[in-house]
Parts: C-alpha cells; structure tokens; sequence
C-alpha cells in the first residue's frame, strides 16, 4: 500500500477526535509539575486519560512510569513510542493561565507535551488496529532530566521486545510544526564533574603567607578552556563549561579551598573517556604550581544519542509523507545538549526526532518557555504514523 494512503489525514483526525483532549491533558499536567521519579500524579493524569483505549497497562515501571501495550490484529514486531513526564524545578514566569500551580517548579523542557503527544498517538491507533501489524508500547518514562529514568526502565526490561523505538522532543528554534533528525549522533553524552581546590588560608593582606583557593581556582578555569582548543581535534566536537564556582567567606580572607563544577560533552566514546585524565592532570599540574593541589570527581552520565540510519529515514519520508516536504529538516549537525533516550537508542535501533515550536521562542529550561499547542495533534500523528508504518516494515 502506498503510503499517503495510510497517512493521508491523519493529523486532521486526531485534531478532530482527541485534540481538545490532550490540550485539556497538557495543560493539566502543566499546572502540577512533578519532577525526577516522583511523577506520581502525572501517571495517573495519563491513566485516566487512557481510560477505555484496549491497552494493556503496567504502571509502577521505573518507580512512577507506564508502560501502556496495544496489540494489532495481525502478529508482528513490537514498535515502542516514548515520552518523558517530569519537569524542572524553575520558577514560572509565562504567565499563561494554566501556568504552574507549584512554587519553584514548571514544565519548561515541554514533557508535558511530549506525554499529552503521546497519549493522542495512543488513542489514534487503538482506532487502528486492523491496519496494525504487531504490537505498540507506549512508554511514558519518568526522571529525564538528570534522573536517568531512561536507563532505569531499560534495566527493567522495557526494551527488551521492542524491535524499533522512537521518541519526540519540542524544539526552539525550529519553525512551528517542523519535523528535523538525522541518522548517527544527534545529541552529545553528558559528563559532570566536582573539583576541589586546596591551598592555605591567610590574611587578606598577607597572600605570601598563604596558597590562595580563589586565585588558583582561577586559573584552573582558564587553563581547562584549554582541553577543547588544544587538546581536541578541530573538526571533533567538544564542550567544556564550569557552571560553578565558589569560595570564601568575608573580603578580607583568603579562602583555603575553592569549588569547581562543570559539565563536560563530546559525541565520540575514545575522547570521552579521555577527558577525565586530561582535566585532572591540568588541575593538578596548575594547582601544584602554586603550592595548592585539585581534586577531581568526574561522574560519566547520559551517553551520546545516536539514530539508526534506516529509522532516520523512515521518520523524514513518514514526515513529508503526513505534512509536505517543507516541514521536514535533516539535521547537518547534532545538538550538544543531551538525552536519557539515548540508553534506548544503546539497546534497540530507532531515532529521536526534534519537533518545531518556532524560532522567537524563549528556549528550553527558561522561565518563559512555552509553545502554541497547535503542536500537539502534529506530534500525535507522526508518532502513531511512525508506528505503523514501523509495524509493517520491520519483522
Ligand atoms: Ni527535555
């Protein structure tokens, strides 16, 4: 069959049967943000709104996750659609009417689009069953932001049947509605780092006494701005950033300790595991020779992202298939930002794929964040068009 048949108005459908629905589900979620693996409320918003759809649930999947099953009428390979549920803890500042309702917190990463997407896909094709070969889980994961709910639900096992997966983000930057992947690395691995800095305190007016945290630390800064630039092939991308730092307690005393905190992201595994050993060595070699000495506490996290070529390509031509070539994008460059989709994507071939929410938009994690909701029945018929056209494919 060709594929515009199958595709052929299905945004409109979902517009016109669930979207009042997950705009109503999105703006629910949005006024109670939840965050890390105490998405407790958010799951049961999205249990209630699956109510009735011929799912077959598992809740309590990564302490507050769901996986929701929908088998076709026809055997085939199971295909998994995911979404992440929790939000971050910033304040507010959209002034939207639905805005958050919890002092410090917000949903201003768009998960909570991203869950209310994936609940319309959810509702489109359990309309679909006869045309679906297979099986469709819908995971709905807590714990992206740092929590690693990603790995969680893939040590327990929800990645184990699936032959191909694919998952949504909301993308500043891109023009509303416009679908961009590309096949490799599209987002980078997410290192963290803890250094402490020692000298020897002293008088204010007495810095020959003393080994100065403040001074050293300083220089540490700087010297690492050095890994990237000399250190790493130019054409191979890196970002080192010190996000924190910090000392002292009055004007006029020299600190003996200094803190450091920073992040580190690459896209290639053998400079990854480099890094480590050269910050250290830099921090050492600085702080020694200025009688103070670092310590450093490098934790790896989130591993690069990175799409299977042929579902890359099968998410642009499903893509231009359901809204015109001009709303698709393949990406010439991935993001340095990071993704907990990526344990996903280490266990089972797929893509991540970026959603447009338009370009004049404050970008993720600000206060102001917010997108037109018009978004939403988008993302629900790219992904519920992904999963079946997935299901016919694959075996
Ligand atoms: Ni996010």
């Amino acid at each position: 069959m060709d594929v515009s048949q199958r595709f052929g108005g299905l945004q409109q459908e979902i517009e016109e049967n669930v979207g009042e629905r997950i705009v109503a589900l999105r703006r629910d979620i949005h006024r109670e943000p939840e965050l890390g693996f105490d998405t407790e409320k958010t799951a049961e918003k999205v249990l209630a709104a699956l109510e009735g759809l011929p799912l077959d649930l598992e809740t309590g999947v990564a302490r507050n996750g769901i996986v929701a099953t929908l088998g076709g009428e026809r055997d085939g390979p199971t295909v998994a659609l995911r979404a992440d549920m929790d939000a971050l803890p910033i304040e507010e500042e959209t002034g939207l009417p639905f805005s958050s309702e919890i002092e410090g917190r917000m949903h201003a990463c768009g998960h909570d689009g991203h869950t209310s997407m994936l609940v319309g896909a959810a509702h489109a094709l359990s309309g679909m069953r006869d045309r679906l070969n297979g099986t469709v889980k819908f995971v709905f994961q807590p714990a992206e932001e740092g929590g690693g709910g990603g790995r969680v639900m893939v040590d327990e096992g929800v990645a184990d049947d699936v032959s191909s997966i694919f998952a949504l983000h909301l993308w500043p930057g891109l023009p509303l509605g416009k679908v961009a992947t590309k096949a490799g690395p599209i987002m980078a691995a997410a290192d963290a780092f803890e250094m402490e800095i020692r000298g020897s305190g002293g008088h204010g007016a007495m810095p020959h006494l003393a080994a100065d945290a403040v001074v050293i630390a300083a220089q540490v800064v700087t010297t690492l701005q050095t890994v990237v630039s000399r250190e790493v092939d130019p054409v191979e991308p890196a970002v080192l950033t010190v996000g924190e730092i910090g000392a002292g307690t009055a004007f006029n005393i020299i600190p003996e300790k200094a803190r450091l905190g920073g992040t580190v992201r690459t896209l290639n595994q053998d400079l990854r595991e480099r890094m480590p050993g050269r910050i250290e060595a830099l921090a050492r070699g600085v702080a020694k020779g200025m009688r103070g000495d670092a310590n450093l506490d490098y934790t790896f996290s989130y591993p690069v992202t990175v799409n299977d070529g042929g579902a890359a390509d099968r998410v642009l031509s499903v893509a231009e298939d359901i809204f015109g070539g001009e709303a698709v994008l393949e990406l010439p460059n991935p993001s340095m930002g990071a993704e907990d989709f990526a344990y996903f994507l280490e266990k089972v071939p797929g893509a991540f794929i970026w959603l447009g929410v338009g370009e004049d938009i404050s970008g993720l994690h600000t206060p102001r964040f917010a997108f037109d909701e018009e978004v939403l029945p988008r993302g629900s018929a790219l992904l519920a068009a992904l999963a079946l056209e997935a299901s016919q494919h694959l075996s």
